[in-house]
């Protein structure tokens, strides 16, 4: 059996999530769900960051200690995570004793063999905020995100010798093409390391919230060697003896990361990596951005997006779906309701929910529910082998926008075949031509749930169930995508249910809208 271990970032947890968290987290899932449908053996890992100033002064912004204001924001990502039915096998919290003891074996480690070396930063430093900024992060002089005024200021550091790496990065790079994904973007990262590296600053002794330094408590272990380790903390790597899930499941297969943090994943974390003579991830692909309404994300301009009032207003199924059918992965995006309901309406509610729809009324009225007749493969082969390993191939290379549409293509075949065979006007003028013409129907429809029930993990299960299948999809899925054989059993019967995808008034149009607007 073949293993699969994908990652989201570890979030920070100075805040609750948003749209952006939930979309990495949503994109895992879907890619996860979809190799366990294969019947490959999953990790999915996803957690949260909860190390460094941010997150204290968020704290004792609240009146709360750290860590009973960070058991509240990771209640917060926790209870998205459910509501969203991501299926993740494990959840990691850089606060933890089994990450906090390996990240402190890891540092000693390359201390002590020279990748690590005590040198002194220099930088510039916001007093109120606890903040380290470079030269070039300054506006006029002054703190990014306070508009303060810094101090200069120069400290005892450790550092992690990336400058040792530059040869053996870009010689991994060329020698495993697909290791920066998507293609498009390997060339910024090719050109970085080209541009030599420095030397990463990795301690700090003014940022008391984070895990110490075994041989020098004054200091503590600064922002990646933390966070990046959590990738083989939470599989129970171990110096002396790495668990048996880390042998299992590392290298990771794929390290999903938005395109602001795919610097760090394509270069510090293989630095550290080959320092620890660890081979490395196969995969680390950076999707983009999602802006709002045409603006960037932020809490000042009030229109950060809650996922949670997104799949109240259109459930969680449509959210899921929306989010990897509206830009192609990878890309930079554009959040809009409008663009939610009216894809919501074509595709969810008219094209697949009316087209269930119509084949179940039909089936049940004129032939008792029955799916029991041979019928002439025109929308699906009779084995449909070729159309799901083409399918898989899209799913691999993390394409899911055009995963969907291939989908949706073949949900639209449906319909146009409906349209010419007009099976509504058959059942009344020759009813032994119309059974067959729904149960291809019902056959698309069933090909199209196993495709689709990553995206949509309640809403297929819906829809496999009306078509009649008893035993759970999830469960039926390995063995039909190995046999590739799409068909109904003898005897089978429809049962029918409420409509899928009720339609949603377009935001905009007079006297509509959704209940209630993101915050
Ligand atoms: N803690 C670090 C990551 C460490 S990984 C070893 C961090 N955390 S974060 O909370 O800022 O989360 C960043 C991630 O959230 C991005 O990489 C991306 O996956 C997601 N997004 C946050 N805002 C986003 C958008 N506006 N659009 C899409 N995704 C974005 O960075």
């Amino acid at each position: 059996m073949k293993s699969f271990y994908i990652t989201t970032p570890i979030y920070y947890a100075n805040d609750v999530p948003h749209i952006g968290h939930a979309y990495t987290t949503v994109a895992a899932d879907v890619a996860a769900r979809w190799r366990r449908l294969r019947g490959d053996t999953v990790r999915f890992l996803t957690g949260t960051d909860e190390h460094g100033s941010k997150i204290a002064q968020a704290a004792a912004a609240k009146g709360q200690s750290p860590a009973d204001y960070l058991e509240g924001v990771v209640a917060h990502y926790k209870a998205l995570w459910t509501r969203l039915n991501i299926s993740h096998d494990d959840f990691i919290r850089t606060t933890e004793e089994r990450h906090k003891r390996v990240v402190q074996q890891v540092f000693e480690r390359l201390l002590k063999q020279g990748d690590i070396y005590l040198g002194s930063y220099e930088g510039w430093y916001c007093v109120p905020d606890e903040t380290f900024w470079a030269q070039g992060d300054l506006i006029d002089g002054r703190c990014p995100t306070c508009g303060r005024l810094v101090e200069k200021i120069k400290e005892e550091s450790y550092f992690l010798r990336l400058s040792a790496y530059e040869k053996r990065l870009l010689d991994y790079y060329e020698q495993n093409p697909d290791f920066l994904q998507p293609k498009f973007r390997a060339p910024e990262i090719v050109q970085f390391v080209k541009g030599g590296l420095n030397d990463l600053s990795v301690s700090r002794v003014k940022v008391a919230w984070g895990i110490p330094v075994v041989s020098n408590p004054r200091h503590t272990v600064y922002v990646w060697i933390d966070a990046l380790s959590n990738y083989i903390t939470a599989l129970g790597y171990d110096l002396e003896k790495p668990g048996p899930l880390f042998n299992q499941f590392w290298p990771a297969d794929i390290h999903l990361v938005g395109k602001e943090i795919y610097r760090f994943h394509a270069v510090i974390w293989p630095v550290l990596l080959m320092a620890l003579g660890l081979p490395l991830p196969k995969q680390v692909f950076a999707h983009g951005w999602w802006t709002v309404e045409g603006e960037k994300m932020s809490k000042s301009k009030g229109n950060v997006v809650d996922p949670h009032i997104v799949a109240a207003d259109y459930g969680v199924d449509a959210f899921r779906y929306f989010v990897l059918r509206e830009v192609p992965f990878g890309s930079d995006g554009d959040f809009s309701l409008s663009a939610l309901a009216g894809r919501y309406n074509a595709e969810l509610a008219n094209a697949l929910g009316n087209l269930l729809n119509r084949v179940l009324t039909l089936l049940e009225k004129n032939f008792d529910g029955s799916l029991d007749v041979p019928t002439d493969p025109v929308l699906v082969p009779a084995r449909a082998g070729d159309w799901l390993a083409d399918y898989d191939g899209v799913l691999s290379r993390l394409a899911f926008s055009e995963a969907l549409e291939k989908v949706m293509g073949l949900v639209s075949r449906a319909n146009k075949y409906a349209d010419e065979q007009a099976p509504w006007k058959l059942v009344k003028t020759d009813l032994a031509k119309a059974h067959p013409v729904l149960v291809e129907m019902a056959r698309a429809l069933k090909l199209a749930a196993l495709a689709l029930h990553p995206f949509m993990p309640t809403v297929t299960q819906e829809m496999w169930s009306q078509l009649g299948e008893s035993e759970p999809l999830a469960q039926a899925a390995p063995d039909l995508i190995k046999s590739g054989t799409i068909g109904f059993t003898p005897g089978q019967k429809i049962k029918k249910g409420s409509p899928l995808f009720p339609r949603k008034e377009v935001p905009g149009k007079a006297g509509s809208g959704p209940a209630s607007k993101p915050a």
